[in-house]
């Protein structure tokens, strides 16, 4: 029986994906980003809000000091979190060397205007948009959430030009992926009810 799944399709792309964190040094030109980011705008958006902005950035030097400040916060609030206790899951945080961006050229960062009811929701709808469409590119991406207390800081949302009523809601590392793409498994959907 022939494939029934169309290469490239919707269904292709959202089983082909997986977070990438080892990429090759090519730098994404501007009308990739924009085609990814005008992608994720077609999201689905609650009253038809669209209450997202994004910073691009492909600075490799302020990705790494991003990271550095972001992982110091990170370690921080899991030592506050885990007592301690458990925050030596995070030991390879403390390496210097570690990149939380995983040496990535471009990071872009979903910011939600305030924070209403549904913002977060549009956001991380317009991130997975983001991240199909770069699936569909052969791009790979990953959600890099331990970034987000650090990236939020008022000292760091002022030098990257967001606004005190925008937060940060998903900074997502683009790239060209450096070998195949991994995918990982799922558990069976728990179906609670169907009647
Ligand atoms: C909200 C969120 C936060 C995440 N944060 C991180 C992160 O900080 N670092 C990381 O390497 N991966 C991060 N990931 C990626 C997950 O680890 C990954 O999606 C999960 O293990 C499933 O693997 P897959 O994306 O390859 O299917 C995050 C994913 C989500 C949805």
């Amino acid at each position: 029986m022939n494939d029934p799944v169309i290469p490239n399709s919707a269904i292709d792309v959202i089983y082909r994906r997986g977070s990438v964190r080892s990429y090759t040094a090519q730098k994404l030109d501007p009308d990739t980003i924009h085609l990814l980011l005008d992608a994720a705008v077609r999201a689905p958006t609650a009253i038809h809000g669209e209450p997202w902005a994004f910073v691009v950035i492909q600075d490799t030097n302020l990705i790494k000091r991003l990271s550095d400040g972001s992982k110091k916060v990170f370690m921080e609030e899991a030592r506050r979190i885990h007592h301690d206790h458990g925050a030596r899951a995070f030991d390879t945080f403390k390496d210097p060397d570690f990149n939380f961006f995983y040496n990535a050229g471009t990071l872009i960062i979903i910011c939600g205007k305030s924070m209403g009811l549904f913002v977060a929701a549009d956001c991380w709808l317009a991130a997975e948009n983001l991240m199909l469409a770069a699936c569909s590119m052969n791009l790979g991406t990953c959600v890099i959430g331990s970034a987000v207390t650090g990236l939020n800081s008022p000292e760091v949302k002022a030098e990257l030009g967001i606004p005190a009523e925008y937060s940060v809601i998903a900074p997502i590392i683009v790239g060209v992926p450096d070998g195949e793409v991994a995918t990982t498994s799922r558990k069976e959907p728990r179906i609670l009810a169907w009647k």
